[in-house]
């Protein structure tokens, strides 16, 4: 492959989406692809520092409430490192780059949930990442209630077992919730060639095996007209 595949997983909290990442890459590996991992925020030194800035509960405990700017400017100082760091350097090495959330999570959880606006967003992008864009987005839309549900119970989890203090957006409302969803479904009819939805209720099974025929399909495509 002369210029790697970039993959980007987007959806709500308990969507589903890491779990997919992880079997993707799994069955990738094992099919010979080389494949490199990251997840935004995160994923580097500053974007580890970021992220626990971002989604802990308790920092804001110590810095007060952190505006949605402030939240945007971060999610985007955070995603120009990993660009940098990760996400070129594996396109170059002819990587698939599987990432979990990227620009789109911006879009729906900042431009939709905050309310920012999409062209905010889309404007930090041209300006701070040179509007790369994705080959491929998969975007996991499972029925709202059932994603809610799902990140609900793993906050409870994580509080009861110890876990990392990762709440800070999950205990947001229903409303921020569903303008996220009508935010992500915008970026889907917006750009049907790059973002494929996989609106679906199925087993995890099931999404795994839909995931890898697209992945496959489009890889090919690639690999014949890069
Ligand atoms: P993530 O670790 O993907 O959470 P989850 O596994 O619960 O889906 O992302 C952490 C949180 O950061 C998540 O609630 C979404 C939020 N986020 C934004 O609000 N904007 C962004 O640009 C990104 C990348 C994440």
């Amino acid at each position: 492959m002369r210029r790697g595949f970039f993959v980007t997983f987007e959806g709500l909290d308990g969507s589903g989406k890491t779990t997919q990442l992880q079997l993707l890459r799994d069955t990738l590996t094992a099919l010979g692809y080389p494949v490199t991992t990251t997840r935004q925020p995160g994923g580097t030194p500053l974007g580890d520092q970021i992220r626990s800035l971002l989604v802990s509960s308790t920092a804001e405990n110590t810095l007060g409430p952190i505006t949605p700017l402030a939240e945007l400017s971060l999610m985007f100082a955070d995603r120009a490192q990993s660009i940098a760091d990760i996400i070129e350097p594996a396109l170059e090495r002819g990587h698939v780059l599987l990432c979990d959330r990227f620009t789109d999570s911006s879009e729906a959880y900042q431009g939709a949930g905050r309310q920012l606006g999409v062209q905010t967003v889309l404007n930090l992008h041209r300006t701070l990442c040179g509007n790369l864009q994705p080959d491929l987005t998969l975007l996991l839309l499972p029925p709202l209630a059932t994603a809610l549900r799902r990140a609900r119970r793993r906050n409870h989890r994580h509080v009861d077992l110890d876990g990392p203090d990762e709440n800070r957006f999950e205990r947001e409302s229903d409303a921020f919730y569903q303008r996220i969803h009508a935010g992500y479904l915008a970026i889907a009819a917006r750009d049907p060639q790059r973002v494929v939805p996989i609106e679906s209720s199925a087993s995890i099974d099931d999404i795994k095996t839909r995931i890898l025929d697209i992945v496959i399909t489009r890889l090919a495509a690639h690999v014949t007209h890069p």
